[in-house]
């Protein structure tokens, strides 16, 4: 099968955006990442809009983002953590787990990078998030990268499956 796009899905902070910029680079792809899509759409951060408008409505921006974003075709699209978990998408993707230990995660990332995100304030409820959602990121993907190697080197690995198998 030839897919229409690559989608990064993950957790909080396993390095989507990285991947997923340095990738399409390398596949000579445009890059879109959907936080940022939100956030320039709704000129407000993804954290003044969980303050100001509530999850749900943010999850509702996602599912309208992912969709059409994905009726067009040759993206990276990196997403956020909980957009697999509430929203469909498009089965002509080939979608793309970066596989990352939950501790290995939290080495990571920055503190800033961490105030950005509301659901990683509280360790134990993240851990016990990532724990919920880790097996439906296995379901989804058509590939699961292990992510717990440098980024450069998981990298080689996700364009490797890609141009060995011909998908895009
Ligand atoms: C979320 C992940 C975040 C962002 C929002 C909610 C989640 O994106 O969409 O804070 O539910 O996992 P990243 O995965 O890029 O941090």
């Amino acid at each position: 099968m030839v897919y229409d796009n690559i989608v990064l899905i993950g957790f909080m902070g396993s390095g989507k955006t990285s991947v997923g910029r340095n990738l399409a680079r390398q596949l000579f792809k445009e890059f879109v990442d959907v936080d940022t899509m939100i956030e320039e759409e709704q000129g407000a951060s993804v954290s003044e809009i969980f303050k100001t408008k509530g999850e749900a409505y943010f999850r509702n921006l996602e599912q309208d983002c992912i969709n059409r974003l994905t009726q067009k075709k040759g993206q990276v699209i990196a997403t956020g953590g909980g957009l697999p978990i509430y929203s469909s998408i498009s089965d002509k993707s080939l979608i793309i787990y970066i596989n990352a230990d939950f501790d290995v995660i939290l080495n990571r990332i920055s503190k800033r990078e961490r105030d950005k995100r509301p659901l990683l304030q509280d360790e134990d409820r993240a851990r016990t998030l990532f724990n919920e959602r880790k097996d439906t990121y296995k379901e989804l993907a058509t590939f699961s990268v292990d992510a717990n190697q440098k980024i450069p080197v998981f990298i080689h690995v996700i364009r490797d499956f890609i141009l060995d198998r011909r998908v895009l």
